[in-house]
């Protein structure tokens, strides 16, 4: 039987998903949460769907078996388009949220009608996005573009925060040549006044692209919607925890993170991004 104390399960190719769980974390304190980072097998996003669909498989069962989950966010665009279905039908008993690009809130934060969306190659050219696209036809321009490169970038650049590290000059070079390739961005008339960020990564580039749209663009990103969308989903399955978390020995640690790669890196974005201290951190090995 599942009960409101078992933890939620997110999970990621790596550390964008650490996005949404900051913001699951705020709109969700009582909970716990386990949050899987497959960084061994990062990128997702020019993989294809067979092999994104095989490790979301692989994570989800991983999740279950071993840490109990009631419910899992797939925190990443590209799993989400992959394989959300599949996972749908094989765990029909657990609540399920995934993420997409967030086109509709972006038609009303336009006054263009110019709406610009970056996310990985795999998010963009799949199914579900054209399904996504065509049910907002006619109410907005919407420019496209998979940002190859950029998610991989991100979290490499996750050990070394340095601005002057190569990286991070990586990380600029790759978000001016894909904004550039999509044309201007502003509130004048013909321009794109909002830019919908479609893969939990890009939020970690935020300074970069700000920097090159100006600041009056608007981002857009799912990470409170899909924490809003969590409650609701656990409230209606009667599997919201509405009780502070206990002390010390009450019971696993309130978050745990782990990853199937290198340690540092998600010890270092857990301390930079969600003041978490280095020891929830551990490594897991997923065939
Ligand atoms: N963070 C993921 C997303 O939201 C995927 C990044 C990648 O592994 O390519 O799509």
């Amino acid at each position: 039987m599942t009960v409101p104390s078992q933890p939620i399960g997110v999970f990621d190719s790596g550390v964008g998903g650490l996005s949404v769980l900051r913001a699951l974390r705020a709109e969700l304190p009582y909970e716990r949460f386990v949050y899987l980072a497959d960084s061994a097998h990062a990128p997702y996003g020019e993989r294809g769907d067979a092999y994104v669909g095989a490790r979301t498989h692989a994570i989800t069962q991983y999740l279950r078996a071993q840490h109990g989950i009631k419910a899992l966010v797939v925190a990443c665009n590209t799993a989400t388009a992959a394989a959300i279905h599949e996972v749908r039908s094989r765990h029909a008993d657990l609540p399920l949220v995934g993420l997409e690009p967030a086109l509709k809130p972006a038609l009303s934060a336009t006054r263009t009608g110019r709406v610009g969306v970056i996310g990985t190659r795999g998010t963009l050219t799949s199914a579900k996005f054209a399904k996504l696209l065509a049910s907002v036809a006619g109410q907005a321009e919407f420019v496209t573009q998979p940002c190859d490169g950029l998610a991989h970038a991100i979290e490499r650049s996750v050990a070394q925060p340095l601005p002057s590290h190569p990286s991070a000059t990586e990380i600029r070079a790759l978000c001016t040549r894909h904004l550039r390739a999509m044309g201007r961005f502003g509130t004048k008339a013909g321009q794109m006044d909002t830019l919908v960020l479609g893969c939990t990564h890009y939020i970690f580039a935020a300074d970069d692209l700000r920097a090159l749209v100006g600041p009056q663009v608007r981002f857009i990103e799912t990470g409170e919607p899909v924490a809003r969308q969590t409650r609701r989903l656990l409230q209606s399955a009667g599997l919201l925890a509405k009780e502070p978390l206990g002390g010390a020995h009450a019971g696993p640690p309130p978050v745990q993170l782990l990853t199937t790669g290198a340690l540092d890196p998600l010890q270092a974005a857990a301390q930079r991004w969600l003041e978490l201290p280095a020891d929830c951190c551990a490594q897991v090995v997923i065939p």
